[in-house]
């Protein structure tokens, strides 16, 4: 079942997305070449308690910190470990947290000092597939068209699209109804009604899209080892399109 958040759960949830956009403003400084996963995770969990919020994926199955931090080939789910960033790395960052029980999820893939060009057109353009998939969302529409914006973009570029992982609802858990995927697909097709609230997050890689899972049972990463970007906004369905509330 896709629940209708009310006005008044909107309401704190925009807060608590208002609240997620800063939190990467502040970290967004301290990705430079020679700061480790472990030392971004620390400042994150600080500032999220500090403002009254929760890190939700602590614990959640499991994983054990307030950031994923998924570095290079490696797609979305990184532990953060002692590792340092280091000049031309791809650092994607997400983050769920919570205020007053009710969730938002975002995640940035930040540059660390200057890119290469082909990593650099692989950031924007993931970017850019967001927003895309954002722009196809208004009441009435079917989920599906989020996908099909994401892939009619991405695929001239003959990057791969992440198939195995996708959007989804969120609120009182990070993952609810409906599957949000970033390609075309029949398999999950209900209309957006006002007020849900769904993530898009596009996983693009710079080759194929073949992706596993590490033995550490939660890293994701490319199988051809290539470099991959993930963008992710949560976002509420209005009568004439979104609101995206993890942004200032
Ligand atoms: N934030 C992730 C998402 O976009 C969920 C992370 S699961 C965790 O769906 F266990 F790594 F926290
Ligand atoms: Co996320
Ligand atoms: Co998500």
């Amino acid at each position: 079942m896709i629940f209708i958040k009310s006005d008044e759960e909107i309401k704190i949830m925009r807060e608590c997305g208002t609240l997620l956009a800063e939190m990467y403003d502040y970290l967004a400084p301290y990705v430079q070449p020679g700061i480790s996963a472990l030392e971004l995770d620390k400042l994150a969990e600080n500032f999220i308690r500090k403002n009254g919020a929760v890190p939700e994926q602590k614990g959640y199955k499991g994983f054990p910190s307030t950031l994923c931090v998924s570095i290079n080939e490696q797609v979305i789910h990184g532990i953060p470990s002692r590792r340092t960033l280091k000049e031309g790395d791809l650092a994607s960052l997400d983050c769920t947290i919570s205020l007053k029980g009710l969730m938002t999820d975002s995640a940035r893939t930040f540059p660390v000092g200057k890119l290469d060009k082909k990593h650099q057109l692989l950031m924007e353009r993931t970017e850019k597939s967001l927003y895309l998939g954002i722009d196809a969302v208004r009441a009435g529409v079917r989920v599906n068209e989020i996908g099909k914006a994401v892939e009619d973009y991405i695929k001239p570029f003959g990057y791969g699209i992440v198939r195995d992982y996708c959007g989804h609802g969120v609120g009182y858990e990070i993952h609810e109804e409906p599957t949000v995927l970033n390609y075309y697909s029949t398999r999950y097709r209900q209309r957006l009604k006002e007020n849900m609230v769904i993530t898009v997050e596009p996983m693009i890689n710079l080759g194929s899209d073949y992706v596993k899972v590490l033995g550490d049972q939660w890293t994701v990463e490319t199988e051809d080892k290539k470099a991959s970007c993930h963008f992710e906004h949560t976002i509420v369905v209005t009568k004439e399109g979104c609101e995206i509330l993890t942004l200032k």
